[in-house]
């Protein structure tokens, strides 16, 4: 395979303030689906990701726990590579800012900017969101509240460094008008222009109110502010901004992958800072839009009182690695935001996963058995029918590419979906089940097998970035384990005859949408309610939080319950039955009455041990004759057989209950 340059794609580097969440799965999932189709293309690509640990959200958090800043991330950040490691992410490299790696070169970076003259000491006063980490002005707020996040911010006031960002200004604009390409899409880029036009300021790059961040350089009062820590990672990563092998191989990066709300940060902080250090720009930085739940951001600190499970752990466990990267590039449209809900995830597979693809897969291999002995036969015949999919499925590849090219990872599946559904269409149309039935027509029946057999191996090529497990297993059935992945084949249509297929495991199992639903409606509703508990320390409203429903009867009317007299008495006699060892008979005073009453509850209690208890006594019950000795009542006792309790009352013999 011809190599064809180096392709540096970045993820941005993820808080580790708490677990993950789908939303931000959905940006690796692009950025893993983009890394292995270069790859397969013949790029040298290095793919990073990593986590951003440093800053005063972090240090509260750990503060909260009672642990280090250290211990606090090093725990989250095992379960994100854990979470990676489970979704098959194939990263080159993942770096965490609290390396020594990154805080050296991150240093080395701000020193370059500061002997450029553009860092300078200041005083910083402003309205500060300290879960988003950002200064903001009074205009920006909305209803008074970080205009990101929606929470209070505090007026704060501290001896700051400065980065001179008002001089970038014209340059970062010039840089659109230059290269429109280095921002993307096109509104984005419109807004970031419109916000440097209302006026850049110098922007406050360091911190003194708090010491988890990296010293800035020969003033260790000062953390650098987190943004220009965690910018610096695109480079240091790699060992720049000295030269280093990698860096010199993969720097500038190709493309920053990056959430709509922190291309700001991106596209107007970031080009500013490598233009001041003397670095090359990145090719190009991509915003993309947010998944949306009840049409709120997904997100870890909003309480999620939805009924959707957004927890990737758990949907994974359930559905696959494959279902759920599909749907995710599959269902929302690059650079908007969509809805998350379970039913379109459920939806996506049922229809396209288990109906299209799997449907597909375990057709033509059932038939290529039933029909060929397993062997993929030679095409001997052709129709227009039989050259619309051959067509098809050539032409498939160009678009993926020009698909992908856009990061229109939606349209590129939807590409693959329309051969994988022409490829169905094309099974009920020369209805190989009809052809079968005549020896006459085995050379069209063979060539309907070739077909199918060839059109899935372009698919298994085709799919293989997007979902690589999926992709295997296809292969597995058409016999073509053997063979590795290569992005060439999917321009060939006569590879498959005289190979051996072999059905295999339904590719996705059908889901019975309701019945999901309603489990993970219930595990959403736990959920909610373990992350409700966690911030409740009062013990009453715990116990509220933590009630769970008894299993109890079917409701009865209060007629139903008026109709029972329940009375208080002492047992004043107690005595073994002499025929029947699991009996004691008593002799209940009620006020006025004294009652033999007869209970079977000799396993749990002595004679002596009854004497003289409180009860309460079901008084109106019918007689009833037990072993020869009549019961005029029945005594309540709670608990279980053999551990048994009675149900006393202070009140006085014979009273009622009510
Ligand atoms: N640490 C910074 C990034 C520094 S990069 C130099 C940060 N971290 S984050 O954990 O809050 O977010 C990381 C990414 O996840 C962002 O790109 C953000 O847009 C993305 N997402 C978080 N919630 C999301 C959704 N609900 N939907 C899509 N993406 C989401 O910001």
């Amino acid at each position: 395979m011809q190599n064809k340059g180096t392709y540096y794609i970045t993820t941005p580097i993820y808080y580790p303030s708490s677990n993950l969440h789908i939303g931000h799965t959905y940006c690796t999932v692009m950025a893993d689906a983009m890394a292995r189709f270069k790859r397969l293309q013949g790029y040298d690509v290095h793919f990073l990701t990593g986590t951003d640990e440093h800053g005063q959200k972090i240090q509260a958090k750990a503060d909260e726990k009672g642990v280090s800043p250290q211990a606090y991330v090093d725990e989250v950040v095992a379960g994100i590579k854990e979470l990676w490691k489970t979704m098959e992410i194939s990263y080159d490299d993942f770096i965490r800012t609290t390396e020594p790696r990154h805080m050296e070169r991150a240093q080395k970076i701000w020193q370059r900017m500061y002997d450029k003259g553009d860092i300078y000491l200041g005083k910083y006063e402003g309205l500060y969101c300290r879960d988003c980490e950002s200064y903001w002005t009074e205009k920006q707020l909305v209803d008074g509240n970080c205009p990101d996040c929606g929470r209070p911010v505090k007026k704060m006031s501290e001896d700051a460094y400065f980065f001179r960002l008002s001089a970038y200004a014209d340059k970062v604009l010039k840089l659109y008008d230059e290269h429109p390409e280095f921002l993307e899409p096109e509104t984005r880029r419109n807004e970031m222009r419109g916000f440097i036009e209302k006026g850049l300021e110098d922007t406050c790059i360091s911190r003194t109110t708090f010491d988890w961040g990296i010293p800035v350089p020969n003033n260790p009062e000062h953390v650098m502010y987190v943004w220009v820590d965690a910018l610096s990672n695109y480079v240091t990563a790699l060992g720049g901004p000295e030269d280093s092998e990698q860096y010199l191989k993969y720097w500038p990066a190709d493309v920053h992958l990056v959430g709509k709300e922190i291309v700001r940060f991106h596209a107007i902080l970031w080009p500013a800072m490598l233009m001041s250090a003397g670095l090359p720009l990145p090719k190009k930085v991509l915003g993309h839009g947010w998944l949306l739940l009840g049409g709120e951001k997904v997100s870890k600190s909003k309480a999620l009182k939805g009924k959707d499970v957004v927890d990737p752990v758990i949907l994974i466990e359930r559905y696959g690695i494959d279902a759920l990267k599909y749907f995710l590039l599959r269902e929302y449209t690059f650079g908007q935001d969509g809805n998350f809900t379970n039913e379109v995830l459920l939806k996506r597979i049922n229809y396209d996963l288990a109906n299209d693809l799997g449907n597909l897969l375990s057709r033509t291999v059932s038939m290529i058995e039933k029909y060929c002995g397993g062997a993929v036969p030679m095409s001997n015949t052709h129709d227009d029918i039989d050259q619309e999919l051959e067509d098809m499925a050539l032409a498939c590849r160009g678009k993926v590419e020009t698909e992908m090219d856009q990061f229109a990872f939606n349209m590129a599946l939807e590409s693959i979906w329309q051969v994988v559904r022409r490829a169905n269409k094309y099974i009920d149309e020369k209805a190989p089940w009809i052809l079968a039935k005549d020896e006459s027509k085995k050379a069209e029946l063979d060539t309907v097998m070739n077909h199918l057999a060839e059109t899935l191996r372009i698919v298994s090529v085709l799919i293989y970035p997007f979902m690589h497990t999926s992709s295997d297993e296809i292969r597995k059935q058409l016999g073509l384990w053997y063979a590795d992945v290569q992005w060439e084949d999917a321009d060939q249509f006569f590879m498959m005859y005289g190979e051996q297929v072999k059905r295999g495991n339904a590719l996705f199992p059908r889901l019975d949408i309701e019945k999901e639903l309603a489990e993970l409606t219930e595990i959403a509703e736990e959920m909610d309610r373990k992350k409700a508990m966690e911030s409740v320390t009062d013990p009453v409203e715990k116990a509220i939080l933590n009630s769970v429903p008894l299993k109890i009867k079917d409701p009865i009317e209060f007629d139903d319950f008026d109709k029972i007299d329940l009375r208080v008495g002492t047992i004043i006699k107690a005595e073994k039955h002499p025929k029947a060892d699991k009996l004691l008979v008593f002799q209940v005073k009620m006020g006025t009455e004294v009652r033999q009453v007869i209970s079977g509850v000799a396993e749990s209690f002595t004679p002596e041990e009854m004497l003289g208890r409180k009860v309460v006594v079901v008084a109106n019950l019918k007689p009833r004759m037990l072993r020869g000795l009549e019961s005029y009542g029945m005594i309540l006792y709670a608990g279980e057989d053999g551990d048994l309790h009675t149900v006393g009352s202070d009140a006085e013999d014979g009273s009622s209950v009510n």
